[in-house]
């Protein structure tokens, strides 16, 4: 009895120290999982078990990370860090996570992140959210050069969204050539440009609802059309109707099949146009080829007038002449007289020069 009891003890305090669990935390060995959740933590605990797989240090007021940070967590294949105010990662950060697979650091801060700040050895990364995680859209800058030098090959699935966003550096993507899902929903995108979404092999899914998209013109088209096998969200965005909008309608009518949120996209702008489906707008509703043919129509009728005014100015002149016949007549006939004058005047002067040089001429021919 006494030794039954005695050995439940020793394997009690046997489990309590092999499960060493960081204070302000709660593990569980049976579930791999180690939580440290809202406990107003300012660094990463140390002393976190090296069974544990999924990681979740969130809601604490974190504000620098490094790679001391994870050390001897081989295991970890979840992080969250989501909820604090980190504001750096450094490069290497999470590099020792050599099983890392998805890392979330939505939430937070991020005002600068160094160039490999997300290279994990063994490019084991397949999810990383930045949902809400950029300082400011500043951060851009240094977001497309850690995504081009932090070896992510490999990564499936991207979140960016809800980050205020204005533009996309060319080519931010080029190196995520596994890429399935990218979300830019709620940024201020304005436009699709060029070589925007180049190095996207394999993207199955993207999402640009709740942007600042008032239309996308044949740049941004084309752009789009580099990803044939994409499904597209393009819902909530400030699309305005007005002429100009058809080759984008066209394309939406076109494309229907891929694009998830196709009957539910609304033009938002003008007034008149509130709430009409994007695929009903068609030159027709719009009118635009009516007022261009009524241009066109206008232009005519402007050279016609242009025509009859000469006219009409011609025949003035040509009156103005008739009326004058008369007076025109005599100074003809005066001007006349005056070349005939001017004529014998030098006929004469001719034939006193030439008398004493034909004279010349002729002596010379006699020596
Ligand atoms: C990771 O898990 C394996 C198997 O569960 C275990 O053998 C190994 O010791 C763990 N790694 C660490 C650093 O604890
Ligand atoms: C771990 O991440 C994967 C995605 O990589 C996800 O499917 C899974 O549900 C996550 N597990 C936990 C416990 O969060
Ligand atoms: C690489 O990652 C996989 C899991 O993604 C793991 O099974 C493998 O052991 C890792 N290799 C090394 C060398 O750490
Ligand atoms: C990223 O994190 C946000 C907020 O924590 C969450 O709502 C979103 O679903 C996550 N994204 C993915 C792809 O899991
Ligand atoms: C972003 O924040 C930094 C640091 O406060 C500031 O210098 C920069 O002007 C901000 N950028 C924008 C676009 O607001
Ligand atoms: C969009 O993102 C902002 C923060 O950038 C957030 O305050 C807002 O709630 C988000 N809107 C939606 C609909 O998610
Ligand atoms: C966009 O790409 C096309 C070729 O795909 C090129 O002809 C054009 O000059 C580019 N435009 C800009 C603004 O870079
Ligand atoms: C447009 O639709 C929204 C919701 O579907 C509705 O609240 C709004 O009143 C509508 N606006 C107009 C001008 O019809
Ligand atoms: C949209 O496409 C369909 C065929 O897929 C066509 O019948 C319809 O007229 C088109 N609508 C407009 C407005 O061009």
């Amino acid at each position: 009895m006494l030794d039954l009891a005695q050995r439940i003890v020793f394997c009690a305090l046997l489990g309590s120290v092999y499960a060493s669990c960081p204070p302000r935390c709660e593990c569980s060995e049976a579930a791999h999982t180690v939580k440290c959740v809202s406990r107003d933590l300012r660094s990463i605990p140390t002393g976190i078990p090296g069974y544990t797989r999924n990681l979740f240090i969130t809601g604490n007021q974190i504000s620098r990370i490094g790679p001391e940070s994870f050390k001897g967590l081989d295991n970890v294949t979840n992080l969250s860090l989501s909820n604090n105010r980190i504001s750096e990662v450094e490069s290497y950060t999470f590099a020792g996570l050599r099983s890392l697979r998805s890392l979330d650091l939505s939430n937070n801060q991020l005002a600068v992140i160094h160039p490999q700040a997300f290279t994990v050895q063994n490019q084991s990364l397949r999810e990383l959210n930045l949902s809400r995680a950029l300082y400011n859209h500043s951060s851009v800058m240094d977001l497309a050069t850690s995504l081009r030098w932090s070896s992510l090959g490999t990564l499936r699935g991207l979140d960016l969204s809800d980050n205020s966003l204005i533009y996309l550096p060319s080519r931010i993507f080029c190196h995520l050539s596994s890429l399935q899902r990218l979300q830019l929903s709620n940024n201020s995108l304005v436009a699709i440009h060029n070589s925007t979404f180049s190095g996207l092999e394999n993207l199955q899914e993207l999402d640009l609802t709740l942007n600042a998209l008032k239309t996308v013109p044949e740049e941004g088209l084309r752009e789009l059309d580099t990803l044939p096998g994409t499904a597209l969200l393009l819902g909530e965005n400030p699309f305005t109707c007005k002429c100009g909008i058809e080759p984008f309608a066209l394309w939406l009518n076109r494309s229907q099949g891929r694009i998830r949120d196709a009957e539910g996209l609304m033009c938002a702008f003008p007034a008149s146009m509130r709430n009409v489906s994007m695929l009903a707008v068609g030159t027709l509703t719009l009118g635009c080829h009516q007022r261009n043919a009524g241009a066109d129509l206008a232009l005519q009728t402007s050279y016609v007038f242009l025509g009859i005014v000469l006219g009409f100015v011609g025949l003035i002149f040509l009156f103005v002449l008739y009326l004058n016949r008369k007076g025109i007549k005599k100074r003809i006939y005066d001007m006349r007289d005056a070349c005939r004058e001017v004529w014998e005047g030098y006929h004469y002067r001719f034939e006193i020069d030439s008398g004493p040089r034909l004279s010349q001429v002729s002596s010379g021919g006699d020596m």
